[in-house]
Protein backbone atom coordinates (compact mmCIF):
# COMPACT_ATOMS: atom_id res chain seq x y z
CA UNK A 1 0.00 0.00 0.00
CA UNK A 2 1.44 3.59 -0.74
CA UNK A 3 2.98 5.40 2.40
CA UNK A 4 3.44 9.02 2.76
CA UNK A 5 4.05 11.68 5.41
CA UNK A 6 0.47 12.57 6.46
CA UNK A 7 0.33 12.60 10.47
CA UNK A 8 -1.10 9.58 12.08
CA UNK A 9 -3.81 10.51 14.71
CA UNK A 10 -3.39 9.50 17.99
CA UNK A 11 -5.69 9.49 21.08
CA UNK A 12 -5.34 12.64 23.73
CA UNK A 13 -2.53 10.76 25.66
CA UNK A 14 -0.98 9.60 22.82
CA UNK A 15 -1.36 6.03 23.10
CA UNK A 16 -4.23 3.58 21.85
CA UNK A 17 -2.92 0.65 23.18
CA UNK A 18 -4.02 1.55 26.76
CA UNK A 19 -7.65 0.29 27.91
CA UNK A 20 -9.92 3.00 28.09
CA UNK A 21 -12.99 2.80 30.26
CA UNK A 22 -15.84 5.69 29.70
CA UNK A 23 -17.45 6.49 33.09
CA UNK A 24 -20.61 7.94 32.98
CA UNK A 25 -21.93 9.45 36.50
CA UNK A 26 -25.66 10.59 35.01
CA UNK A 27 -26.90 10.76 31.40
CA UNK A 28 -28.03 14.62 33.30
CA UNK A 29 -27.19 17.50 30.86
CA UNK A 30 -29.51 20.54 30.54
CA UNK A 31 -27.79 22.09 26.99
CA UNK A 32 -30.08 20.14 25.03
CA UNK A 33 -27.61 20.13 22.10
CA UNK A 34 -30.21 19.34 18.84
CA UNK A 35 -27.78 16.70 17.50
CA UNK A 36 -26.63 14.60 20.70
CA UNK A 37 -26.65 10.87 20.51
CA UNK A 38 -27.81 10.59 24.06
CA UNK A 39 -31.48 10.95 23.25
CA UNK A 40 -31.08 8.02 21.32
CA UNK A 41 -29.62 5.77 24.04
CA UNK A 42 -31.34 4.13 26.93
CA UNK A 43 -31.82 6.68 29.56
CA UNK A 44 -33.49 4.82 32.46
CA UNK A 45 -30.46 4.13 34.63
CA UNK A 46 -31.02 4.96 38.15
CA UNK A 47 -27.92 6.27 39.01
CA UNK A 48 -26.07 4.33 41.99
CA UNK A 49 -22.77 6.11 42.55
CA UNK A 50 -20.85 2.73 45.21
CA UNK A 51 -21.60 0.41 42.65
CA UNK A 52 -20.06 2.73 39.88
CA UNK A 53 -16.91 3.35 41.83
CA UNK A 54 -16.97 -0.40 42.91
CA UNK A 55 -16.85 -1.98 39.34
CA UNK A 56 -14.52 0.67 37.87
CA UNK A 57 -12.43 -0.21 41.08
CA UNK A 58 -12.51 -3.66 40.53
CA UNK A 59 -11.72 -3.37 36.71
CA UNK A 60 -8.36 -1.15 37.51
CA UNK A 61 -7.40 -3.44 40.42
CA UNK A 62 -7.71 -6.60 38.72
CA UNK A 63 -5.98 -6.12 35.82
CA UNK A 64 -2.34 -5.07 35.11
CA UNK A 65 -3.05 -2.85 31.98
CA UNK A 66 -2.56 1.10 31.69
CA UNK A 67 -6.32 2.40 32.63
CA UNK A 68 -7.46 5.87 30.50
CA UNK A 69 -10.78 6.78 32.34
CA UNK A 70 -13.08 8.71 30.79
CA UNK A 71 -15.14 10.69 32.41
CA UNK A 72 -18.46 11.50 30.37
CA UNK A 73 -21.76 11.80 30.36
CA UNK A 74 -24.84 13.57 29.70
CA UNK A 75 -22.68 16.55 31.37
CA UNK A 76 -20.29 16.03 33.91
CA UNK A 77 -19.92 19.26 35.32
CA UNK A 78 -23.64 20.05 35.30
CA UNK A 79 -24.27 21.66 39.13
CA UNK A 80 -26.56 18.10 39.66
CA UNK A 81 -23.41 15.82 38.38
CA UNK A 82 -20.59 18.34 39.36
CA UNK A 83 -19.93 16.69 43.51
CA UNK A 84 -20.03 13.46 42.08
CA UNK A 85 -17.52 14.02 39.34
CA UNK A 86 -14.88 15.62 41.51
CA UNK A 87 -15.76 12.60 44.29
CA UNK A 88 -14.59 10.20 41.05
CA UNK A 89 -11.89 12.32 40.05
CA UNK A 90 -10.38 12.40 43.63
CA UNK A 91 -10.97 8.79 44.07
CA UNK A 92 -9.84 6.82 41.12
CA UNK A 93 -6.24 7.77 40.93
CA UNK A 94 -5.61 6.93 44.62
CA UNK A 95 -6.25 3.29 43.76
CA UNK A 96 -3.04 2.82 41.90
CA UNK A 97 -0.48 5.29 39.93
CA UNK A 98 -0.54 5.34 36.21
CA UNK A 99 -4.60 5.33 36.26
CA UNK A 100 -4.83 8.59 33.66
CA UNK A 101 -8.14 10.92 33.81
CA UNK A 102 -9.71 12.41 30.79
CA UNK A 103 -12.56 14.60 31.34
CA UNK A 104 -15.13 15.01 28.34
CA UNK A 105 -17.52 18.59 28.67
CA UNK A 106 -19.09 20.89 27.04
CA UNK A 107 -19.74 22.92 30.16
CA UNK A 108 -19.54 26.81 29.99
CA UNK A 109 -18.98 26.98 33.91
CA UNK A 110 -15.51 28.57 33.86
CA UNK A 111 -14.86 28.29 37.72
CA UNK A 112 -15.70 24.57 37.39
CA UNK A 113 -13.42 24.47 34.60
CA UNK A 114 -10.78 26.05 36.10
CA UNK A 115 -10.83 24.00 39.36
CA UNK A 116 -10.74 20.50 38.01
CA UNK A 117 -8.58 21.30 35.21
CA UNK A 118 -5.44 20.60 37.87
CA UNK A 119 -6.80 17.50 38.76
CA UNK A 120 -7.27 15.61 35.66
CA UNK A 121 -4.49 14.17 33.12
CA UNK A 122 -6.27 15.47 30.11
CA UNK A 123 -9.36 17.77 28.72
CA UNK A 124 -11.41 17.27 26.21
CA UNK A 125 -13.46 20.30 25.67
CA UNK A 126 -16.05 20.73 23.12
CA UNK A 127 -16.59 23.54 21.46
CA UNK A 128 -18.40 23.71 18.21
CA UNK A 129 -18.27 26.72 15.48
CA UNK A 130 -22.26 27.45 14.67
CA UNK A 131 -23.95 25.11 16.54
CA UNK A 132 -25.75 26.51 19.78
CA UNK A 133 -25.06 26.12 22.77
CA UNK A 134 -21.56 25.33 22.53
CA UNK A 135 -20.28 27.04 20.14
CA UNK A 136 -20.61 30.28 23.08
CA UNK A 137 -17.80 27.51 24.39
CA UNK A 138 -15.03 29.23 22.05
CA UNK A 139 -14.85 32.34 24.35
CA UNK A 140 -13.33 30.39 27.22
CA UNK A 141 -11.03 28.89 24.93
CA UNK A 142 -7.87 30.89 25.65
CA UNK A 143 -8.25 30.74 29.70
CA UNK A 144 -8.83 26.77 29.74
CA UNK A 145 -5.70 26.71 27.37
CA UNK A 146 -3.48 28.64 29.59
CA UNK A 147 -4.76 27.06 32.75
CA UNK A 148 -4.07 23.40 30.70
CA UNK A 149 -0.52 24.98 30.09
CA UNK A 150 0.20 25.82 33.67
CA UNK A 151 -0.60 22.47 34.99
CA UNK A 152 0.63 20.26 32.18
CA UNK A 153 -2.97 18.97 31.38
CA UNK A 154 -3.22 17.95 27.58
CA UNK A 155 -6.12 19.92 25.90
CA UNK A 156 -8.12 18.41 23.15
CA UNK A 157 -11.23 19.87 21.20
CA UNK A 158 -13.95 18.00 20.03
CA UNK A 159 -15.87 19.80 17.64
CA UNK A 160 -19.28 18.92 15.71
CA UNK A 161 -19.60 20.67 12.30
CA UNK A 162 -22.90 21.51 10.62
CA UNK A 163 -23.52 22.00 6.82
CA UNK A 164 -23.52 25.71 7.15
CA UNK A 165 -19.96 25.68 8.48
CA UNK A 166 -17.92 27.08 5.37
CA UNK A 167 -13.92 25.59 4.92
CA UNK A 168 -12.82 29.80 5.51
CA UNK A 169 -14.18 29.40 9.36
CA UNK A 170 -12.96 25.79 10.12
CA UNK A 171 -9.68 26.80 9.17
CA UNK A 172 -10.28 29.66 10.87
CA UNK A 173 -10.80 27.84 14.10
CA UNK A 174 -8.08 25.19 13.34
CA UNK A 175 -5.47 28.24 13.53
CA UNK A 176 -7.01 29.74 16.62
CA UNK A 177 -6.54 26.30 18.36
CA UNK A 178 -2.72 26.68 16.91
CA UNK A 179 -2.50 29.46 18.92
CA UNK A 180 -3.57 28.56 21.94
CA UNK A 181 -1.62 25.40 21.83
CA UNK A 182 -4.01 22.68 21.40
CA UNK A 183 -2.65 19.79 20.46
CA UNK A 184 -5.45 17.34 19.07
CA UNK A 185 -9.07 18.63 17.57
CA UNK A 186 -11.22 16.71 16.39
CA UNK A 187 -13.80 17.27 13.52
CA UNK A 188 -16.72 15.66 11.88
CA UNK A 189 -20.57 15.70 11.39
CA UNK A 190 -22.59 14.76 14.22
CA UNK A 191 -23.49 11.07 13.85
CA UNK A 192 -27.04 9.23 14.60
CA UNK A 193 -28.42 12.20 12.20
CA UNK A 194 -29.74 11.35 8.38
CA UNK A 195 -27.61 12.46 5.49
CA UNK A 196 -28.92 13.35 2.29
CA UNK A 197 -26.55 12.50 -1.04
CA UNK A 198 -25.85 16.06 -1.52
CA UNK A 199 -25.01 16.92 1.87
CA UNK A 200 -22.41 13.85 2.17
CA UNK A 201 -20.95 15.35 -1.05
CA UNK A 202 -20.89 18.56 0.39
CA UNK A 203 -18.65 17.18 3.46
CA UNK A 204 -16.37 15.11 1.77
CA UNK A 205 -15.25 18.02 0.05
CA UNK A 206 -15.20 19.87 3.17
CA UNK A 207 -13.49 16.88 4.80
CA UNK A 208 -11.13 17.12 2.13
CA UNK A 209 -10.01 20.78 2.43
CA UNK A 210 -9.53 20.22 6.02
CA UNK A 211 -6.95 17.92 5.76
CA UNK A 212 -5.41 19.52 2.98
CA UNK A 213 -5.02 22.65 5.37
CA UNK A 214 -3.98 20.64 8.20
CA UNK A 215 -0.69 19.70 6.15
CA UNK A 216 0.04 23.11 6.89
CA UNK A 217 -0.07 22.98 10.52
CA UNK A 218 2.12 20.63 11.54
CA UNK A 219 1.41 21.40 14.98
CA UNK A 220 -1.76 20.13 15.74
CA UNK A 221 -3.16 16.80 14.78
CA UNK A 222 -6.76 17.12 13.16
CA UNK A 223 -9.08 13.37 14.44
CA UNK A 224 -12.46 12.87 13.93
CA UNK A 225 -13.91 8.90 12.95
CA UNK A 226 -13.52 9.66 9.06
CA UNK A 227 -10.68 11.85 8.87
CA UNK A 228 -8.65 9.72 11.12
CA UNK A 229 -9.72 6.83 9.31
CA UNK A 230 -9.08 8.65 5.90
CA UNK A 231 -5.26 9.62 7.47
CA UNK A 232 -4.91 6.15 8.24
CA UNK A 233 -5.77 5.00 5.17
CA UNK A 234 -3.51 7.09 3.37
CA UNK A 235 -0.56 6.10 5.71
CA UNK A 236 -0.90 2.33 5.68
CA UNK A 237 -2.06 1.76 9.19
CA UNK A 238 -4.49 -0.89 9.83
CA UNK A 239 -7.28 -1.28 12.34
CA UNK A 240 -6.19 1.77 14.80
CA UNK A 241 -8.99 4.04 13.65
CA UNK A 242 -11.51 1.14 13.83
CA UNK A 243 -13.90 0.79 16.37
CA UNK A 244 -12.73 -0.38 20.00
CA UNK A 245 -15.42 -1.60 21.49
CA UNK A 246 -15.39 -4.01 24.17
CA UNK A 247 -12.08 -5.33 23.22
CA UNK A 248 -10.10 -2.25 24.61
CA UNK A 249 -12.71 0.15 25.63
CA UNK A 250 -15.92 -0.47 27.64
CA UNK A 251 -18.28 1.94 29.32
CA UNK A 252 -19.57 1.79 32.81
CA UNK A 253 -23.69 3.32 32.90
CA UNK A 254 -24.75 5.14 35.38
CA UNK A 255 -26.07 2.24 37.56
CA UNK A 256 -22.97 0.76 37.72
CA UNK A 257 -23.67 -1.44 34.69
CA UNK A 258 -21.16 -2.53 31.55
CA UNK A 259 -21.84 -1.96 28.34
CA UNK A 260 -19.59 -2.93 25.25
CA UNK A 261 -19.60 0.27 24.25
CA UNK A 262 -20.76 4.00 24.76
CA UNK A 263 -23.99 3.28 22.16
CA UNK A 264 -25.40 -0.41 23.52
CA UNK A 265 -27.29 -0.34 27.13
CA UNK A 266 -25.96 -3.41 28.82
CA UNK A 267 -28.83 -5.49 28.10
CA UNK A 268 -28.45 -5.66 24.86
CA UNK A 269 -25.86 -8.40 25.18
CA UNK A 270 -25.88 -11.11 27.66
CA UNK A 271 -22.03 -9.94 28.19
CA UNK A 272 -18.78 -8.12 26.42
CA UNK A 273 -17.40 -11.29 25.10
CA UNK A 274 -21.38 -12.17 23.71
CA UNK A 275 -20.52 -8.35 22.00
CA UNK A 276 -17.30 -9.08 20.71
CA UNK A 277 -18.64 -12.17 19.03
CA UNK A 278 -21.25 -10.31 17.04
CA UNK A 279 -19.00 -8.21 16.40
CA UNK A 280 -16.52 -10.22 14.66
CA UNK A 281 -19.40 -12.19 12.96
CA UNK A 282 -20.69 -9.65 11.36
CA UNK A 283 -16.95 -8.32 9.92
CA UNK A 284 -16.81 -11.81 8.99
CA UNK A 285 -19.98 -11.31 6.81
CA UNK A 286 -19.64 -8.30 5.32
CA UNK A 287 -16.19 -9.64 4.37
CA UNK A 288 -17.54 -11.92 1.95
CA UNK A 289 -20.48 -9.95 0.52
CA UNK A 290 -20.80 -6.13 0.44
CA UNK A 291 -17.04 -5.35 1.86
CA UNK A 292 -15.92 -8.09 -0.30
CA UNK A 293 -12.21 -6.58 -1.70
CA UNK A 294 -12.88 -3.26 -0.25
CA UNK A 295 -9.16 -2.04 -0.37
CA UNK A 296 -10.38 0.46 2.60
CA UNK A 297 -11.48 -2.49 5.02
CA UNK A 298 -8.70 -2.34 7.60
CA UNK A 299 -9.68 1.27 8.77
CA UNK A 300 -13.38 0.49 8.10
CA UNK A 301 -14.46 -2.74 9.06
CA UNK A 302 -18.11 -1.99 7.92
CA UNK A 303 -18.25 1.01 10.43
CA UNK A 304 -19.74 1.33 13.58
CA UNK A 305 -22.52 -1.38 14.87
CA UNK A 306 -24.37 0.89 16.77
CA UNK A 307 -24.86 3.53 14.18
CA UNK A 308 -25.63 0.70 11.30
CA UNK A 309 -28.77 -0.38 13.61
CA UNK A 310 -30.25 3.23 13.87
CA UNK A 311 -29.85 3.62 10.27
CA UNK A 312 -31.02 -0.05 9.09
CA UNK A 313 -32.47 -1.68 12.01
CA UNK A 314 -29.74 -4.09 10.63
CA UNK A 315 -27.13 -4.76 13.47
CA UNK A 316 -24.77 -7.25 10.73
CA UNK A 317 -24.95 -4.53 7.77
CA UNK A 318 -22.67 -1.77 7.07
CA UNK A 319 -22.80 1.83 8.03
CA UNK A 320 -24.21 3.14 5.34
CA UNK A 321 -23.36 7.08 5.66
CA UNK A 322 -19.54 6.13 6.70
CA UNK A 323 -19.12 3.77 3.60
CA UNK A 324 -20.33 6.40 1.53
CA UNK A 325 -18.35 9.43 3.18
CA UNK A 326 -14.91 7.91 3.65
CA UNK A 327 -14.47 6.24 0.11
CA UNK A 328 -15.83 9.64 -1.65
CA UNK A 329 -12.78 11.37 0.52
CA UNK A 330 -10.37 8.98 0.05
CA UNK A 331 -11.15 9.01 -3.64
CA UNK A 332 -10.64 12.45 -3.82
CA UNK A 333 -7.41 12.92 -1.29
CA UNK A 334 -5.78 10.18 -4.05
CA UNK A 335 -7.23 12.36 -7.12
CA UNK A 336 -5.49 15.75 -5.76
CA UNK A 337 -2.24 13.88 -4.65
CA UNK A 338 -1.99 12.44 -8.14
CA UNK A 339 -2.86 15.61 -9.52
CA UNK A 340 -0.04 17.23 -7.67
CA UNK A 341 2.51 14.66 -8.32
CA UNK A 342 1.89 14.97 -11.90
CA UNK A 343 2.22 18.66 -11.60
CA UNK A 344 5.62 18.38 -9.72
CA UNK A 345 6.43 15.45 -12.44
CA UNK A 346 5.56 18.04 -15.28
CA UNK A 347 7.76 21.03 -13.39
CA UNK A 348 10.27 18.46 -13.08
CA UNK A 349 10.88 17.57 -17.04
C1 LIG B 1 -22.35 13.18 24.61
S1 LIG B 1 -21.19 14.41 24.97
C2 LIG B 1 -21.00 14.21 26.74
C3 LIG B 1 -20.00 15.16 27.38
C4 LIG B 1 -20.33 16.63 27.38
N1 LIG B 1 -21.67 16.89 27.68
C5 LIG B 1 -19.92 17.28 26.06
O1 LIG B 1 -20.80 17.74 25.34
O2 LIG B 1 -18.72 17.31 25.79
C6 LIG B 1 -19.63 13.78 24.38
C7 LIG B 1 -19.21 14.27 23.00
O3 LIG B 1 -20.07 13.67 22.06
C8 LIG B 1 -20.37 14.62 21.07
N2 LIG B 1 -21.62 14.24 20.44
C9 LIG B 1 -22.85 14.30 20.94
N3 LIG B 1 -23.76 13.86 20.04
C10 LIG B 1 -23.06 13.52 18.94
C11 LIG B 1 -23.42 13.02 17.68
N4 LIG B 1 -24.69 12.77 17.37
N5 LIG B 1 -22.43 12.79 16.78
C12 LIG B 1 -21.15 13.03 17.07
N6 LIG B 1 -20.74 13.52 18.26
C13 LIG B 1 -21.69 13.77 19.18
C14 LIG B 1 -20.45 15.92 21.83
O4 LIG B 1 -20.34 17.05 20.98
C15 LIG B 1 -19.29 15.77 22.77
O5 LIG B 1 -18.10 16.23 22.15
S1 LIG C 1 -23.67 19.13 26.33
FE1 LIG C 1 -23.00 17.05 25.77
S2 LIG C 1 -24.45 15.65 26.79
FE2 LIG C 1 -25.31 17.70 26.88
S3 LIG C 1 -26.73 17.76 25.16
FE3 LIG C 1 -24.75 18.62 24.47
S4 LIG C 1 -23.59 16.88 23.60
FE4 LIG C 1 -25.30 16.04 24.81
S1 LIG D 1 -15.72 1.49 3.07
FE1 LIG D 1 -17.72 0.48 2.75
S2 LIG D 1 -17.23 -1.36 1.59
FE2 LIG D 1 -15.30 -0.63 2.49
S3 LIG D 1 -15.10 -1.70 4.46
FE3 LIG D 1 -16.14 0.22 4.86
S4 LIG D 1 -18.34 -0.26 4.76
FE4 LIG D 1 -17.22 -1.93 3.76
Amino acid sequence: METNQEKSVRNILGSRSNVEIKVIPSYHCEMNCSYCYNKYLYNGYRPNYSKLINVVSEIILNNNFNVIIEIIGGEPLSSRNYPKTMKIIEYLPSLKKDVKLVLQTGSRDIKKLLTVIPRVDGLSYSVDLSLLPKAANIKNLEIIARQCEKYNTKLQIQTALTQGDDIESICRFIDLCVSYGVGWLGLGYPVYQRYTRKEMNAQIDIYCKTIKHSRNRPEITIGGAIIESAIDFLNGQTYSSCCMCGENSVTIQPDGSLSPSLYFEPSAFKSVDAFVKVKYRREEQLRKDHCLNCEIWDVCHGGCMGHTKFLTGDIYSYDKEFCYVLCGLIEKLKSVRTKSQAKQENLSL
